[in-house]
């Protein structure tokens, strides 16, 4: 690549500025940097786009925010986004264009990619939706017998999952309760059975998922949700018009596995399966929310795409976010982070954000095929509060390690129930206070506890961490939360020099599953592997007792 600079950026001065001012600074405390400016937590917040974010709480100075601001622009972060803006081809391994933010640009934007404007197209393929979703949601697409639609069942995986899986359960409260929404993903059989043992096939459309139409689990499941469907309904094949639709890049394969290209929603090359949900793979939640609500959700993300765009960096929520987020994982060690909402609709909101995060930042090689020098992605994991308080924060308080936490919450409850809400958000208040701030073996001592007990007692605190508040938990808010993380995960892959948008980490497995498939025949040849493998294939074909 032309435009990746020779060298990794940890070999650049701004990356050596800011390990010399680490050395000076990481032994400060938040008690004392919130002591000297008591200020600090009105100074250090940034809202934006709907989106109030605390920063505070970060083991950062002023300095610190400077010397992220200068590696930021130093690695050439202001030309990484107009590139994508721009519809350049960033995606250098694959050699695509990344526009998922075209895909909520609003309808009359210009966005070229190829020498075409590639808007008209989305809001054609987003008519079309709203069209058969409103038909199936207000019962006038009949199934087979002509029954109406109760059932919806997504059949995808990976970004054909997660984003539709976890759009449907953070939007719950706005869907249509007369109907079920399920989401198979698994090729684990079970995964299948359980979602539609208690369906009537009458009643059940399945959407099947796939930019490529290829991946062996979606097929798999979609050729025995075929088989199931076409039982339920007596064998006629015609039924399968009425029962599937697909949503793809792939017409060919769509058609081939015989759902009609009129019963198709198409997608692009330029948009990422991870940066999918708010394409046609988002059919589901279309279904679910209904096409204004689907709308109003395309809305959120494209005003955070629009800060992102043309805010400051100082002021620039992904951008902050992103670096400091770097300044944990490059400068301080930190190997994971923790995504904690404080609100039960995001439940998967944090399993989401593992293959947003993970499969763009896992890599170890700049653009330009080089070493990347430094650490890249951290994982990312988490579960809602207040949950995971009597589970992992244990660790998170008193552990070894230091794991920097996103709390999320809102102001308002979807669903008001006596004081429970203001009892979620005391927690999260407290949970981010007691990691800064911990307590000290004076103030254990203080409250009467043994010497011998005052070390299990203490909390040594100065655990970084963010605070994101919203109002309320809406289609839009969700659009904005979630091209906040798309941009942090730009913005850091945009800092070493990666390909955010590639995985080509995932295709070894897949090509020795192929391998290893007609092995696992009893009758097969003796299996050609190492020892390890070859023994494991050999027993389970004992345990399976063919
Ligand atoms: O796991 C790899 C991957 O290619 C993901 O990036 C993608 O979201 C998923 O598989 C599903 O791919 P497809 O939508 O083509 O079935």
């Amino acid at each position: 690549m032309s435009d990746t600079p020779l060298k990794p950026v940890s070999q650049g001065p701004a990356w050596a500025a800011l390990a010399t001012h680490h050395a000076q600074v990481k032994q400060q405390h938040l008690r004392q940097l919130f002591k000297s400016d008591p200020k600090r937590g009105e100074r250090l917040r940034l809202e934006a786009a709907g989106i109030y974010l605390d920063y505070s709480k970060n083991r950062i100075t002023d300095e610190t925010l400077q010397l992220l601001q200068g590696l930021a622009k130093e690695a050439g972060l202001r030309e990484r986004i107009d590139a994508m803006f721009r519809g350049d081809k960033i995606n250098v391994s694959e050699g695509r264009a990344v526009l998922h933010v075209a895909l909520r640009a609003p309808r009359g934007a210009t966005i070229m990619v190829d020498g075409a404007n590639v808007v008209p197209g989305v809001h054609e393929v987003l008519d079309r939706m709203a069209d058969f979703s409103e038909r199936v949601r207000s019962g006038a697409w009949k199934g087979h017998t002509g029954k109406r639609i109760r059932n919806v069942v997504n059949i995808g995986i990976g970004g054909s999952d997660l984003g539709p899986v976890m759009a449907y359960e953070a939007l719950r409260h706005y869907s249509a309760r007369d109907m079920t929404f399920r989401f198979v993903s698994n090729v684990d059989g079970t995964d299948f059975v359980e979602a539609t043992h208690d369906l009537e096939a009458d009643e059940t459309m399945f959407i099947v998922s796939s930019k490529t139409f290829t991946t062996l689990e979606t097929m798999t499941n979609a050729h025995s949700a075929r088989d199931w469907s076409l039982a339920g309904l007596g064998g006629d094949e015609s039924a399968v018009a009425k029962h599937f639709v697909a949503v793809s890049t792939n017409a060919e394969a769509v058609s081939k596995f015989g759902i009609s290209t009129d019963n198709m929603f198409g997608f692009w090359d330029w948009v990422g399966g991870r940066y999918s949900m708010d394409s046609a793979i988002g059919l589901s939640t279309m279904l679910a929310v209904g096409a204004d609500g689907f709308r109003e959700l395309l809305a959120g993300f494209h005003e955070m795409d629009e800060h992102f765009r043309t805010a400051p960096f100082e002021q620039n929520l992904p951008v902050l976010m992103g670096l400091l987020a770097l300044w944990n994982n490059n400068f301080f060690g930190a190997q994971t982070v923790a995504v904690l909402p404080y609100e039960q609709y995001l439940k998967r909101f944090p399993a989401y954000l593992q293959q947003l995060t993970m499969e763009s930042n896992g890599k170890h090689v700049r653009l330009d095929g080089g070493p990347v020098g430094c650490d890249t992605g951290p994982v990312y994991w988490g579960e809602p509060g207040t949950n995971g308080q009597h589970s992992f924060y244990q660790l998170i308080h008193q552990g070894t390690r230091l794991i920097p936490c996103d709390f999320i919450g809102f102001g308002q409850s979807l669903n008001p129930l006596g004081n429970h809400h203001d009892l979620l958000l005391a927690n999260v208040f407290a949970q981010g206070e007691a990691l800064a701030f911990g307590k000290t073996p004076e103030e254990v001592k203080a409250e009467g506890s043994p010497d011998w007990l005052v070390p299990h007692r203490t909390f040594e605190g100065n655990r970084p961490s963010n605070t994101l508040l919203l109002e309320k938990l809406t289609p839009a808010a969700l659009g904005k939360l979630v091209a906040l993380y798309e941009h942090i995960v730009f913005t850091q892959a945009a800092i070493w020099h990666i390909d955010a948008f590639d995985q080509w980490g995932v295709e070894l497995g897949k090509v020795l599953a192929q391998r290893i498939i007609p092995e696992l025949d009893a009758k097969a040849a003796a299996p050609a592997h190492d020892s390890s493998t070859n023994a494991l294939i050999e027993r389970y074909r004992q345990l399976k007792g063919a």
